[in-house]
């Protein structure tokens, strides 16, 4: 069996169709006006399953998102880019449903006040790769969330000193470094050692050989036909080397993570869902060659990386 995933999704893709408002997406459309989303080798998901799994309609594209609060969704600046501020009256999320059209008992709608993309975002090679979207109106605060990455203390010996231009030095395994964000990690995890802590306090770990959940109504293949309802897939997060083998400098590891399985990825459409370990999210789709090709994972931004911009980007627009 081959090993690995496919890239990612591509963009969003979509097309170009220019609604208004989301139209439809007819499941027998292939090719490159028709949203994607989906997951390559993937299974239905079950009502309620995976609530916190937005469908992003964005004008003509589709996207994937996190509900990770009331007001916030997380997505990828890739799908994002191509839009200002005044094109939110046509962006549409839509929460806790399993078609990529709305619908179901618990489903949500809400409109979007404004999106923000990471500020040090480049499209080559599409490095920081997060945004934040805020709903016209909160959802209901008993609604469920994806987490956000909660150990900073470990997620500082992801980041070499080399890659932190423009961004606070971390202080690798210093007590010190956490002593005012993370008032709840054990001191043993503050010191590094770390191979001993519950999965819960791991949050902030490399995630290699872990086993996550992606999901969305991509492409079941790449270029084929979106799939209407909401697809999952498992897939392992791989070490960083084995993403930099099949990407080469494309891959920068601090802040992406990449993840495959045999015949399983994301797909265009998928782009901006999330990659889920226990309930939190510790990645976001952004991109990948082809989809499900053996030789290429799938490309995540790595969340972890990127927990104080989010949090920060939240408390300054509620
Ligand atoms: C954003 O809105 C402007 C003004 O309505 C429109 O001309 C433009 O096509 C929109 N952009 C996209 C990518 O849909
Ligand atoms: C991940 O799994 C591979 C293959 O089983 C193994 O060689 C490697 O040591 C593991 N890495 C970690 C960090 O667990
Ligand atoms: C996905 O992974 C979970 C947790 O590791 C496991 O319980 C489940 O059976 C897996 N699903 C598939 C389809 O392999």
């Amino acid at each position: 069996m081959h090993f690995t995933l496919s890239i990612v999704v591509l963009i969003c893709l979509v097309g170009f169709a220019h609604s208004k408002s989301y139209t439809p997406f007819n499941p027998n459309d292939k090719g490159s006006n028709v949203p994607t989303i989906s997951i390559v080798g993937g299974t239905a998901a079950a009502e309620g399953e995976l609530p916190f799994v937005t469908v992003l309609r964005l004008g003509g594209y589709l996207c994937g998102g996190s509900l990770i609060g009331p007001s916030h969704v997380l997505t990828a600046a890739h799908c994002l880019t191509a839009f200002t501020q005044v094109n939110v009256t046509q962006f549409f999320v839509l929460i806790n449903t399993l078609s990529v059209n709305g619908g179901g008992p618990n489903y949500v709608l809400r409109g979007v006040k404004k999106f923000i993309i990471h500020e040090s975002y480049n499209i080559k090679p599409k490095d920081n790769d997060v945004a934040l979207l805020v709903l016209s109106s909160p959802v209901a605060a008993n609604s469920r969330f994806l987490q956000l990455p909660t150990d900073p203390a470990v997620a500082t010996t992801l980041k070499p000193a080399a890659t932190t231009t423009g961004k606070p030095m971390s202080t690798t395994k210093s007590p010190t470094a956490c002593s005012c964000t993370c008032p709840t990690i054990k001191p043993s995890v503050v010191n590094g050692k770390t191979t001993k802590q519950p999965a819960a306090l791991k949050a902030f770990s490399t995630y290699t050989n872990v086993t996550a959940i992606i999901a969305g109504w991509g492409t079941t293949s790449s270029g084929g036909s979106i799939s209407t309802t909401l697809l999952k897939a498992n897939v392992t997060i791989l070490d960083n080397s084995i993403c930099s083998r099949q990407y080469g400098t494309t891959f920068i590891g601090a802040d992406m993570l990449c993840a495959a399985a045999p015949g399983t990825d994301t797909c265009q459409g998928d782009s901006g869902g999330p990659v889920i370990v226990n309930g939190v999210v510790v990645g976001i789709t952004s991109f990948g060659r082809g989809c499900a090709d053996p030789n290429f994972a799938g490309v995540y931004t790595r969340v972890s990386t990127y927990v104080n911009w989010i949090q920060t980007t939240q408390a300054n627009n509620p």
